[in-house]
């Protein structure tokens, strides 16, 4: 049974700035709601209610976010908005949310190291705070499913194309069944020669207490950081690892161009924004190609 969840979300975001200088990426709008808040939905969506949030300098929004508000609540019952009230109890009331600071940003692995004592014995999943996955079973609850079957530290693996295996964590290994593998190797950013597979590493995990043990021995790697990669790297000698290849779609929302494309996609989806965001882009494109023809 997985009953904890760890979601790293103290980064700095560099890649976003400047508009990540003084608020958290996580706290970026998918539309109206924070990726932090889709991410937690995840864990909920899995059967996880106690979350442990690594939160850091200037992400004091993501504490609020999750708690309650009574004077904007006060103002929607005045208004008898009886729709975003019920919203904004629901955020409030999604899951038993706790926060630790991660003081120094000495990466992901350092970041994971802080949940030792809230997670004590216990697997745990691992939920990276600006990724979201679109799926139709939760991808914690996918990964959930094969560590019950297998037992193991589980990784969730996503095929990308050839072309971009230097930029991700890559797995390899045996079969064990069509979407579960067996590792044997994991390389950070291979040239495509290196790669063993273009299977990537996608942002969920379910770890073992084991981890922590390799992360107290996991020297600094890239970026002068403790590297959760480095630690699971020296896990694979002495405990087993599967990947997962998930079925869903990931969106990395610490990346611009990403962002945007998530944005656009999930306003198609949504009942009250596709028909009119659907008419806005084909006029879009339609203005385009008139002025490429003219011009
Ligand atoms: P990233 O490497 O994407 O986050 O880490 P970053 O460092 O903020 O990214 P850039 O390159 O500067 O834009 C993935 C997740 O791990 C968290 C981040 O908040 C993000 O959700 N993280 C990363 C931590 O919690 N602590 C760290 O020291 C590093």
């Amino acid at each position: 049974m997985i009953k904890k969840a760890v979601i790293p979300a103290a980064g700095l975001g560099t890649r976003f700035l400047p508009v990540t200088k003084a608020q958290p990426k996580e706290m970026l709008p998918i539309i109206d709601t924070p990726t932090i808040q889709y991410v937690v939905q995840e864990c909920v969506d899995s059967g996880i209610e106690d979350i442990l949030i690594i939160s850091g300098k200037g992400k004091r929004s993501l504490e609020d976010h999750f708690d309650k508000n009574f004077e904007l609540e006060t103002r929607l019952q005045e208004k008898e908005d009886e729709a975003l009230y019920t919203h904004l109890k629901h955020i409030e009331n999604m899951a038993n949310i706790h926060f630790i600071r991660q003081k120094e940003l000495n990466g992901l692995g350092d970041a994971i190291y802080h949940a030792r004592f809230h997670c004590g014995q216990e697997p745990f999943a691992v939920l990276l705070g600006d990724t979201v996955i679109d799926s139709v079973i939760p991808v914690t609850q996918q990964l959930i499913d094969s560590y019950e079957q297998y037992g193991q530290t589980v990784i969730a693996v996503e095929t990308v194309a050839w072309d971009n295996v230097s930029r991700y964590g890559i797995v390899g290994g045996d079969n064990l069944s069509s979407r579960v593998i067996r590792l044997n190797e994991l390389i950070e950013k291979p040239n495509r020669e290196q790669a063993p597979s273009n299977l990537a590493i996608a942002g969920r995990y379910i770890l073992t207490p084991q981890i922590f043990r390799a992360l107290e021995k996991t020297p600094r790697g890239k970026g002068n950081e403790i590297q959760l990669t480095d630690a699971l790297q020296m896990l694979l000698k002495e405990d087993g690892i599967t990947a997962t290849l998930i079925e869903g779609k990931r969106y990395d929302l610490g990346n611009k161009m990403d962002f945007l494309k998530t944005t656009v996609e999930f306003a198609l989806k949504r009942q009250d924004f596709a028909a009119e965001f659907e008419e806005f882009l084909r006029e879009t494109i339609d203005r385009l190609d008139q002025d490429r023809k003219e011009h």
